[in-house]
């Protein structure tokens, strides 16, 4: 059984850019719901191993197979929206160190990065996540993943991810999908996101 991911800063920390009922509804809904439906699903297949919740999906032997689809979808659920609130916040919006200095060396400056992390964004088609991961060399890419699909299942570690799902914009933005992309850029937590990178 996992635990709630509390929010390590207040509902309306991110205002203007991400408005408090979104905030609220998108943790205490949408993310406890997948939540709860993980832990009833590994209560089911009688799962107990205390693992980091990325490395469910070297057990799945252990799952009824018909129940795996939903694990999986459940399990991205969780593992995408703790990532996502927690690379959220007022800490610090701009990478440093070895992170800013590799951004650079593969996208040419961080600006560069930014624009075509939004143009990526932009591209995927229905819900899902766009992220900057990285591989095991550490060399970084922008990726698209739909529904609840995470980077773990492809070998690739997350370092930032955006929830381009409607339920994480639609109420302040309604179909401004670029304007959210521009206001995540400015709450953005890199002291998160470089702690992802160092720990490989
Ligand atoms: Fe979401």
């Amino acid at each position: 059984m996992y635990k709630e991911e509390e929010l390590n800063y207040a509902y309306d920390t991110l205002e203007p850019y991400i408005d408090t009922h979104t905030l609220a509804l998108h943790h205490d809904k949408h993310y406890l719901t997948y939540l709860n439906n993980l832990n009833e699903i590994l209560l089911k297949n009688h799962f107990k191993l205390s693992v980091p919740k990325e490395e469910i999906i070297y057990h799945l032997d252990l799952f009824s197979a018909t129940d795996i689809e939903n694990l999986l979808f459940n399990l991205g659920g969780v593992i995408n929206h703790e990532m996502y609130f927690s690379n959220l916040g007022r800490a610090c919006n701009k990478p440093k160190g070895e992170l800013l200095i590799q951004i650079e060396r593969t996208f040419g400056s961080y600006e560069q990065f930014q624009k075509k992390f939004k143009e990526k964004a932009m591209k995927l088609k229905g819900s899902g996540y766009t992220y900057l991961v990285m591989n095991g060399k550490k060399e970084l890419s922008i990726i698209n993943l739909p529904n609840q699909e995470f980077p773990f299942l492809y070998d690739l570690k997350p370092l930032l991810v955006v929830d381009m799902w409607e339920h994480a914009y639609y109420i302040h933005y309604e179909n401004r999908k670029h304007d959210y992309l521009d206001s995540i850029f400015a709450i953005l937590n890199y002291e998160e996101i470089e702690k992802r990178w160092e720990t490989t």
